[in-house]
């Protein structure tokens, strides 16, 4: 199974912030929000990333990230063009995944769960896995109904309450789905919606969801408040545990694809105060 990030977009609710830089590259407390995708896909056990993003923006994501040496796993680069929706990845990346499953994350969603692990790859088939959490405000997100642990419908924005599972920026998808992308029609707002990707899984009856409950964290640092309050609740989360949540090198490290040597030169090459101290205490 191979992973995406998909770190393109607007980011007009954070203008002026992301004028001049990607919203994914925004810092959220002491590292930049896309060490957390990153972080989600490594913790699932996967070593093979594509990461997509604006003309613009994209070097910047490069000069961050490298190859993915760093991170003891592979790293490629894609552009999307324009922000055509968010399944448009799926075709973007269709010579990356060839006949590999894929999971795609969206570039600006923070998961703290242990849930996301490597069962649920190994868990997974084929069709399409969503990933849901309960919101207090559903008629902003994609929502699914559910009978009898059965998805019926999938819901954009729903205007009356059907539930308040939300759909999450993590999606699991067989080999088929590059193929399917294709077949989608750009909606209203001109863009390849991911929710019609998920409805012809869901029609196909191949179609599953995976609660998050209560206690794990799913984020989304798209506007100004949600990007301050990510970043506050990291930084109180690694004060108060001593974690670090959202580190890419000790998500490999519990892969075993980066060993404690490796850690060791990443932190004596690292300026003195930077978040590789704690990253030191944890793992050395
Ligand atoms: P959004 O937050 O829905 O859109 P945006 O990032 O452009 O922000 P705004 O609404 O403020 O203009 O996108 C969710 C994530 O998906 C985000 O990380 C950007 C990414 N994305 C793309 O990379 N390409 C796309 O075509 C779309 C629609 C989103």
């Amino acid at each position: 199974m191979k992973g995406i990030i998909l770190a393109g977009g607007s980011g007009t609710r954070l203008h002026p912030l992301t004028s001049v830089r990607s919203k994914q590259l925004l810092p959220i407390f002491d590292k930049p929000l896309i060490y957390h995708p990153l972080t989600t896909l490594i913790s699932l056990g996967l070593n093979d990333i594509l990461i997509i993003s604006n003309p613009n923006q994209i070097n910047d994501f490069k000069f961050l990230l490298g190859d993915g040496l760093n991170f003891g796993i592979n790293l490629s680069y894609e552009i999307q063009e324009r922000p055509n929706g968010i399944a448009e990845a799926l075709i973007i990346g269709e010579s990356f995944l060839g006949n590999d499953k894929c999971a795609l994350i969206l570039g600006d969603n923070i998961f703290i769960s242990d849930k996301l692990n490597s069962s649920q790859i190994t868990d997974f088939k084929s069709g399409a896995k969503i990933f849901t959490i309960a919101v207090n405000d559903p008629e902003r997100y994609g929502v699914v109904k559910i009978i009898e642990n059965k998805v019926m419908d999938i819901v954009e924005k729903p205007n009356e309450f059907i539930s308040n599972s939300a759909v999450t920026g993590l999606y699991f998808y067989d080999s088929e789905v590059s193929s399917i992308c294709k077949t989608l029609s750009p909606s209203e707002r001109n863009e390849l919606e991911i929710t019609d990707l998920n409805k012809v899984y869901l029609k196909n009856e191949s179609l599953e969801v995976f609660q998050l409950e209560d206690n794990d964290v799913w984020m989304d640092a798209g506007t100004f408040g949600s990007l301050l309050d990510a970043g506050n609740y990291i930084s109180a989360l690694q004060k108060r545990a001593g974690r670090l949540y959202g580190s890419p090198e000790l998500a490999a490290y519990n892969q075993g694809f980066l060993t404690k040597k490796h850690i060791k030169d990443l932190i004596k090459n690292s300026p003195k105060n930077s978040y590789y101290c704690l990253l030191e205490k944890i793992i050395i």
